[in-house]
């Protein structure tokens, strides 16, 4: 039996907050705890929080109350609270008094400081808070813990320095900062060596690597083809790209290279010039459609995806169906739809015009329905077509069928043999469901 006590971790937000998870996974690995799924047996738990829209923090709180009873049943297990939420104004120490409960609040720039900070507090009296201020340099920290990985996610740069009005993850993570691309490539490798066959490189916006790195001749582009060359490895994603900083040599860098996958994840957030610029987005409608034909030209077979809001500060009905007008004409494969959340300290929290939720809610249902149907016909134009998968193991759903990934990013299931986890198959599509497909391996 295994006496190891346990841990787990709830992770709310974005990729950057899996991956940290992961990384506060190795940390607790080393302190010699295993992970458990159940919440309730767990001897540490730790929450990730995410502040990017209210119902995020939402959950969080909820969250947070829950294990306030499981405490009380267990005064010694650890409850600890990370992420993005911790690093607004205020919210680390009222946290600290309104969840007595917790033992740590760790900020997002020092995650590396979990471990000692995990001893000390678990014998503190009261919270332990620690916020830091952003560091100089990119941090260096222990690889994530991923388990039965044929899949990985690798940090390539943190922090944002763009702006939009509406969000607020430059304020809780701090300024672009890039990893060297030696140490990135370092880490593919051994992840490889571990059995990883793709790769999802993040940043809240990848085309900006490396602008703030010496010498001036890395970027994005640079780092895909160094990455392309690493042997074993089958497969690159990257994860998010601003259509601002998306510049003609990364397109033609994705479409050269081999193991780059044809997905683009390019968020417009709006159809409307008017809204673009109040957002401080940087480009307009016109130069966003000319991006995704640029990509198509380079890429044919290319799935396009994107981020959507609705109900931004002074959206007329105008503005909004400009939005749907876009979505029409540009046949988005999937798009991540979301009602604006106004967020504290940000400039468009102040802005007059406020919309209603009520307007915001009809609005986003609108918007659903044009994107969910959109995305339902490019399904169905990929039924009787033949797919790369990457197997990644047993399906969730059915223990008699694998599921694996298509180079768009698709999950597919699908009947075989679950030692082909990290082989590439070729599938046939039989049947295409909202956003999974169905097919038969050839
Ligand atoms: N860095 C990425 C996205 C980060 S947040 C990018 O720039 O694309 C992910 C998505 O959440 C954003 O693309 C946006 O669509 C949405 N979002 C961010 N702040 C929001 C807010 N205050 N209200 C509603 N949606 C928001
Ligand atoms: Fe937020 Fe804009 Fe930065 Fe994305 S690019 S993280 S939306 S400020
Ligand atoms: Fe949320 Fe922080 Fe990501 S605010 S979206 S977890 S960077």
């Amino acid at each position: 039996m295994d006496l190891r006590p346990t841990c787990h971790i709830d992770t709310y937000g974005c990729q950057m907050n899996e991956n940290d998870s992961e990384i506060l996974l190795a940390y607790l690995e080393e302190l010699g705890y295993t992970w458990t799924d159940n919440v309730a047996e767990a001897d540490a738990v730790m929450v990730n929080t995410c502040c990017v829209r209210e119902s995020a923090e939402d959950r969080a709180y909820g969250r947070l109350g829950e294990l306030k009873s499981l405490k009380a049943q267990r005064p010694e297990l650890f409850i600890g609270v990370a992420g993005c939420m911790t690093q607004q104004p205020g919210v680390a120490e009222d946290m600290a008094r309104r969840f007595p409960h917790v033992n740590l609040i760790l900020g997002t720039h020092n995650l590396r400081r979990f471990p000692e900070l995990f001893s000390a507090s678990r014998t503190a009296s009261r919270p332990v808070v620690d916020i830091e201020a952003e560091p100089e340099e990119m941090p260096l920290f222990p690889r994530g813990v991923r388990q039965g990985g044929v899949t990985a996610w690798v940090t390539i740069l943190r922090g944002c320095d763009k702006r939009c009005t509406y969000c607020i993850v430059p304020y809780v993570r701090g300024r672009e900062m890039s990893r060297p691309v030696e140490e990135i490539v370092a880490e593919v490798e051994a992840l490889v060596r571990d059995g990883v066959r793709e790769v999802t490189l993040l940043g809240q916006n990848v085309n900006a690597y490396g602008k703030d790195l010496p010498g001036g001749s890395i970027n994005f582009a640079t780092l895909l083809f160094a990455l392309d060359a690493v042997d074993g490895l089958e497969r690159i994603r990257y994860t998010t790209s601003h259509p601002r900083d998306f510049t003609q040599e990364m397109v033609e860098a994705i479409a050269q290279t081999q193991k780059v996958c044809e997905h683009f994840h390019v968020p417009v957030q709006s159809g409307a010039n008017h809204m673009l610029r109040r957002m401080a987005r940087g480009y307009t409608r016109e130069r966003y459609v000319d991006l995704i034909e640029r990509i198509r030209r380079a890429v044919p077979t290319a799935a396009i995806t994107t981020d959507l809001i609705v109900g931004f500060p002074g959206e007329t009905e105008e503005d909004f169906e400009a939005t749907l007008d876009l979505c029409e004409q540009l046949r988005f494969d999937k798009s991540y739809t979301f009602m604006y959340s106004p967020r504290r300290g940000t400039p468009a929290a102040d802005f007059p015009e406020q919309i209603p939720l009520a307007l915001k809610k009809e609005r986003l249902a609108r918007l659903i329905a044009v994107t969910d149907r959109l995305s339902r016909d490019a399904n169905q134009r990929q039924i009787g077509t033949e797919v790369e998968v990457l197997v990644e193991g047993v399906s969730k759903k059915s223990e008699v069928r694998l599921m694996g990934r298509t180079r768009h990013n698709q999950p597919v299931v699908f009947a075989g043999d679950a030692a082909w986890a990290g082989q590439i198959r070729r599938v046939l599509v039989a049947r295409a469901n909202t956003w999974t497909l169905e097919g038969e391996v050839l």
